[in-house]
């Protein structure tokens, strides 16, 4: 259970977050990058991280990593073509990976065919068993970042979906009922291995679910509650999100 927020940075506003957050991406994967031979992240999607992205593709930031060891995956993904505007491998194409040199057997995609969740969940996992090195059996990534949404959802982990009683699996289809939509996401069993957890939350509309996060108010509804993360977690918010912490 995620009780408590630990390890929070409060940020004016989403530049000085997305800048902030760029330098410790870098200093992470860097780490990584001295003590072994690739850099497995996971991306969030949404909105918030997309200034994120941009900045790392800047060239006063891109020189600054060795992009050709990096290794891309989504943390989750709505099932639409790669191209359509609510794609997060759409977003972060454009915003980072069409900038930066790394190759293009590295960007693993979550969604190839939008009409095969199914296939394409049980193809996912398949890649990431095969892709990146297992702790006790579970793969484990560098990093991972996450969103949160008002409702408590991270990843696609949304309230009263199934995928929150899912643990004998490491991604899984999910419909959204609420917002009409089949996404894939990683599950908790996959996102708590993570050695490390970076959430990025920005806006008002955050504050709530953050204040009851900090006062551990048992919030039935919150799916980022029912987290355990293994590895550490920083959360880095501006100042509208953080607007009802102590
Ligand atoms: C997605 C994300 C999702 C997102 C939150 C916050 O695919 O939508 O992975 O978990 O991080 O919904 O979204 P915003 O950044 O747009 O507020």
């Amino acid at each position: 259970m995620l009780t408590g927020l630990d390890n929070v940075q409060i940020f004016d506003g989403l530049q000085a977050l997305s800048r902030a957050a760029a330098d410790r991406v870098l200093s992470i994967a860097n780490h990584n990058l001295d003590a072994s031979r690739r850099f497995n992240i996971a991306l969030s999607g949404g909105s918030t991280p997309e200034r994120l992205y941009r900045l790392l593709a800047d060239t006063s930031l891109r020189e600054l990593t060795d992009w050709s060891r990096w290794h891309i995956f989504f943390g989750d993904e709505r099932c639409v073509p790669s191209d359509h505007a609510q794609s997060n491998y759409c977003m972060a194409r454009e915003a980072l990976l069409d900038h930066v040199p790394i190759p293009p057997s590295q960007i693993h995609p979550m969604v190839i065919d939008p009409a095969q969740p199914e296939r394409d969940a049980a193809d996912y996992e398949t890649l990431i068993r095969r892709e990146v090195s297992t702790e006790n059996g579970t793969p484990v990534f560098d990093l991972v970042l996450l969103g949160l949404g008002a409702d408590g959802h991270t990843a696609s982990l949304f309230p009263d979906t199934d995928i929150l009683r899912v643990r004998t699996r490491l991604v899984a289809p999910v419909r959204v009922e609420r917002l009409d939509s089949e996404r894939i996401s990683f599950t908790y069993p996959l996102l708590e291995h993570a050695r490390h957890i970076l959430f990025l939350a920005a806006g008002e509309a955050k504050a709530a679910v953050l204040a009851d996060l900090q006062n551990g108010a048992e919030h039935s509804h919150y799916p980022v509650q029912a987290l355990a993360p293994q590895g550490t977690v920083e959360w880095y918010l501006d100042r509208a999100a953080a607007s009802g912490l102590a």
